[in-house]
């Protein structure tokens, strides 16, 4: 068995388990188990009767293979979009009520950033593929084959690259020659296509942009929060800590849209008349930062944004 040692360091660990409801016997969903942080810390420190991890990445069950001798705990590989489906066993269990609450850790672990045949950083030369879960289409698959007019939409929709069109046109062109195929390669083409010099890393926006794209991240997200809710039991929370503002932003919005407070995605959009069936409190009235002393120790966490919500009693539905 592959023995890989875990480098993830979990991003707002402490904050977003001080949210759980405070009681004991608790049934939890670790949706995005990574290296397992999460789980080790509430299997260790709370009073837990079951807990279920879920990632889509089956190298997740390597760190998961520790924990599997606890028999209040359970991994599942699968997406979170079927989340539902992926405990419906736990559901169905006789004189179970529901879950008390249900993490999403989003983002990627440092295990699949750092992995050298994955292609996620643009910092390590490896193979254009970036899938969490190894099926389906690459981000070599897209590079080599989507228009340049999807390329570049991907780009600016997903990434906010406000190059994307010259990059977009930078990639059909050496495509022709040679197909692109490795981060390297790719990155040697954007730094071609920018003519500025920016602050962050030429490539920070497209990397992004691909990421979310071959994963459909963003319809991921909202699947699995409209079907955690049906999940939870009256009190139960869902804890979200986000990766950029694009997954935020949706977060945000889902939680405001289905606690009924005012929402538009921007000023600029109508307002939507019907606000649905008010089922979330808010919890959190901001986002919350992780603090100095944690991005100082972890600069990866530095745009993490905490966000936990409650399903409201019955009584007021
Ligand atoms: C930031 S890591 C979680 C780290 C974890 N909390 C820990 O402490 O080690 C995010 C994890 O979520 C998984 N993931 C992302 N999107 C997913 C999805 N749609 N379905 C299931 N797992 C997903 C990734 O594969 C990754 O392992």
């Amino acid at each position: 068995m592959n023995t890989q040692t875990n480098k993830h360091i979990p991003v707002m660990i402490n904050q977003a388990v001080n949210f759980l409801p405070q009681k004991e016997n608790l049934n939890i969903i670790d949706a995005t188990f990574g290296g397992g942080g999460y789980s080790k810390l509430l299997l260790m420190n709370k009073n837990i009767n079951n807990l279920i991890a879920i990632d889509r990445d089956p190298l997740a069950k390597i760190y998961a293979k520790k924990l599997e001798n606890k028999t209040n705990f359970k991994f599942i590989e699968g997406q979170f979009s079927k989340i539902d489906q992926l405990v419906s066993e736990q559901m169905n269990k006789k004189n179970f009520k529901g879950f008390d609450a249900i993490f999403f850790d989003l983002g990627m672990s440092s295990n699949q950033i750092e992995d050298k045949k994955r292609g996620f950083s643009f910092q390590i030369n490896s193979p254009l593929d970036m899938r969490m879960s190894g099926k389906g289409f690459s981000a070599y698959d897209l590079i080599n084959n989507f228009s340049e007019i999807e390329i570049a939409n991907i780009f600016f929709k997903y990434g906010q690259e406000k190059y994307s069109k010259s990059i977009a046109k930078k990639i059909v062109e050496n495509r022709k020659k040679n197909n692109i195929q490795t981060t390297e390669d790719l990155i040697k083409i954007i730094k071609n296509s920018i003519k500025l010099k920016t602050k962050k890393h030429p490539a920070t926006k497209v990397f992004q942009a691909l990421r979310i794209y071959v994963n459909n991240e963003l319809h991921e997200i909202s699947e699995a929060l409209n079907k955690s809710e049906k999940l939870l039991i009256p009190g139960g929370r869902i804890i979200v800590v986000s990766f950029h503002s694009l997954e935020d932003k949706l977060v945000k919005e889902y939680f405001n849209h289905k606690s009924g407070k005012k929402w538009r995605s921007s000023r600029h959009n109508p307002e939507p008349s019907d606000t649905g069936q008010i089922t979330l409190k808010i919890i959190t009235k901001k986002a919350i930062k992780p603090d100095n002393i944690e991005i100082a120790s972890n600069p990866r966490c530095r745009s993490a944004r905490l966000r936990v919500a409650e399903k409201i009693m019955e009584s007021s539905l």
